[in-house]
């Protein structure tokens, strides 16, 4: 067994440093060849972009973030985005499940799982949503969590390198 020696918390307002931790994780992943939006080569300028956007939607309450730290500085991260229609107060989308190679393989992924339901708990939701690469690492986990699979949706989005892969949601009532 590896012994873990990371800590996760909600970070309510997003520095210029962790800017820099959160950019160096989302590139780490899609070099990994993870599905997470972003096309390979991911470019820091680009990163960096998307994660002051994240920023703002955290400081206007439009998302939680969480992170995990180790003695590397941030190595995971996962959000809740509840910028949704207001038909949908109760739930929230969960979304940018990250964490950093070095870290992987030692419960992190489910320690960020576990922290951001408690977190969505807290905020007063019932209900999270969210969808996974069909059959891939994330997906793995998530069923492992005890989270319903709804079904796939086939060619919905590229790789980094290339190539439609198929999508799975997923659903867990809180
Ligand atoms: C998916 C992802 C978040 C999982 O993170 P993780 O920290 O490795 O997750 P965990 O450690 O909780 O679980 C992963 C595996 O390690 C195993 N594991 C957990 N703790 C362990 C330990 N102490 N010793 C050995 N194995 C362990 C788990 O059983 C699991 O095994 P499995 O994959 O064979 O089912 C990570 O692979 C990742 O960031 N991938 C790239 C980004 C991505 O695809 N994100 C999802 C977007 S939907």
């Amino acid at each position: 067994m590896t012994t873990s020696s990371w800590a996760v918390r909600r970070l309510h307002a997003v520095d210029d440093a962790h800017i820099d931790g959160l950019t160096r994780v989302l590139i780490d992943c899609v070099e990994g060849g993870a599905s997470v939006s972003f096309m390979q080569p991911l470019s820091r300028e680009r990163a960096v972009t998307f994660w002051r956007r994240v920023a703002h939607g955290v400081a206007a309450g439009e998302r939680a973030l969480l992170v995990a730290e180790d003695g590397q500085g941030l190595c995971g991260t996962v959000q809740l985005v509840f910028d949704l229609p207001e038909n949908q107060p109760h739930r929230a989308d969960l979304a940018k499940m990250l964490v950093h190679r070095r870290a992987r393989r030692q419960g992190l992924g489910a320690a960020l799982m576990r922290a951001a339901e408690a977190t969505a708990r807290d905020c007063g939701k019932t209900l999270l949503v969210l969808d996974a690469v069909t059959g891939g690492d994330a997906a793995r986990l998530y069923e492992r969590l005890g989270w319903t699979r709804v079904g796939d949706i086939p060619g919905y989005a590229l790789m980094p390198q290339g190539g439609l892969c198929s999508t799975t949601v997923y659903y867990r009532n809180l």
